[in-house]
C-alpha cells in the first residue's frame, strides 16, 4: 500500500508536468481506476481521446485503444504503459482475409469494431462499439455488410436488421467462455438476480440476458435499476465501477474466468514509468491513420 501510494503521488507529478492525461477502461485493475482522469467503454474513451487538450494521453487498456486515440488526436503523444497488451480478437483479423473478403462482396461496407489494428480500420466503411453497433448497422447507406471481427456481437445486430450480413469468425477469448449452464447455475442460486451480459458472449448466453450492452451500458443499467441483486457477465474489472456506484448492491459474476489477461498486464509502475521516460509511444504510419481516421470519425458522426 505505502509503495502504490507514493507511485501514485510520482504520477500525479508527473502527469502535471508532462500536461497528460490518464484514460482508463472499466477493466483495468482497481488502482489505475482510482488513478484515472478518464473512465469509459471504447466509445467513450475514443470520444474522449478526440476532445481532450492534453499534450499527452496515456492509454490504459490495449493496443487498439491506445491506436484509435493517436489516430483520432495525431498532434497528441499517446502512451501505453506496456505494448505487450494486445486484444487477441482484433489480432484475428488481418488486411489480407478482409481484402479478399471485400473482393468476394464487392458490394458490401465493411463494418469494423473498434477491435482492429489501424491497418484493418484503413480497409473500413465505418467503425463501432458495442454501444452504437445497432445504429450504425441501421444508419448505413448499404445493404449488404462485411462485418469484422467479433461473431458474437455481429450475430447479436444482425438480429435487428434485414440487411445482408458477411461475418467474420473471430470472438474474444474472455467473453465467449461464458456458457449456458454457468449463467444456469447463477440463476438457480440468485433467482431474484437480474442477469447483464456484454454482446461478445456467445448468442445463446446473450438470449438469457435481461439487459444487454457495452460496460457503459451495464453501469448504467445496473445504477438506475430498481433490482439490488445482479449477475454480470462481462470482465471482472467492472466490479470496482459497480460497487462504488451501489455499494448496496449485490454483483455475481458469471464466471471465474471473466478475467482478460491483457487488460491486467498495466500497473501503477508502468504507468509512472511512461510519463518519465516518454517510452512506449504509440506511432501509426501517416497514410494508414488518415486512412482508419475517416472510419472513426464517420463512427463519431452516428453516435451524434
Ligand atoms: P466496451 O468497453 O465498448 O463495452 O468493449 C468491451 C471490450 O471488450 C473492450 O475490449
Ligand atoms: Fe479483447 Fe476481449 Fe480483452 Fe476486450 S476483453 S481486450 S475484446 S480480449
Amino acid at each position: 500500500a505505502e509503495r502504490n501510494k507514493e507511485l501514485k503521488e510520482k504520477i500525479l507529478r508527473l502527469k502535471k508536468e508532462r500536461n497528460a492525461i490518464i484514460l482508463a477502461h472499466y477493466y483495468q485493475r482497481p488502482e489505475i481506476q482510482e488513478i484515472a482522469d478518464f473512465l469509459g467503454d471504447s466509445f467513450g474513451l475514443a470520444q474522449k481521446a478526440k476532445t481532450t487538450d492534453a499534450d499527452v494521453i496515456v492509454f490504459c487498456g490495449v493496443h487498439f485503444m491506445g491506436e484509435s486515440a493517436k489516430i483520432l488526436s495525431p498532434d497528441k503523444t499517446v502512451l501505453i504503459p506496456d505494448e505487450r497488451a494486445g486484444c487477441p480478437m482484433a489480432d484475428m483479423v488481418n488486411v489480407e482475409g478482409l481484402r479478399k473478403l471485400k473482393a468476394q462482396h464487392p458490394n458490401a461496407k465493411v463494418v469494423a469494431y473498434i477491435n482492429t489494428s489501424a491497418d484493418v480500420k484503413a480497409e473500413t466503411y465505418v467503425c463501432c462499439t458495442s454501444s452504437n453497433a445497432k445504429k450504425v448497422i441501421e444508419n448505413i447507406d448499404a445493404e449488404e455488410i462485411i462485418w469484422v471481427p467479433d461473431k458474437n456481437l455481429g450475430h447479436y445486430v444482425s438480429q435487428f436488421t434485414d440487411k445482408k450480413m458477411y461475418i467474420w469468425e473471430g470472438y474474444c477469448n474472455t467473453h465467449d467462455q461464458l456458457s449456458v449452464e454457468d449463467v444456469t447455475r447463477l440463476k438457480q442460486e440468485h433467482p431474484n438476480a437480474q442477469f447483464v451480459v456484454h454482446p461478445e458472449c456467445k448468442p445463446e448466453v446473450v438470449a438469457m440476458g435481461d439487459y444487454v450492452g457495452s460496460t457503459t451500458g451495464i453501469l448504467k443499467y445496473c445504477r438506475e435499476s430498481e433490482h439490488d441483486e445482479f449477475i454480470v457477465g462481462t470482465e471482472d474489472g467492472v466490479l470496482y465501477r459497480l460497487s462504488q456506484d451501489s455499494p448496496n448492491k449485490k454483483f455475481y459474476f458469471a464466471s471465474k474466468y471473466l478475467v482478460c489477461p491483457n487488460m491486467k498486464v498495466n500497473n501503477l509502475k508502468k504507468i509512472a514509468e511512461c510519463l518519465e521516460t516518454m517510452k512506449p509511444q504509440i506511432y501509426v504510419p501517416p497514410h494508414v491513420a488518415d486512412a482508419a481516421r475517416e472510419s472513426l470519425e464517420r463512427m463519431l458522426q452516428f453516435q451524434a
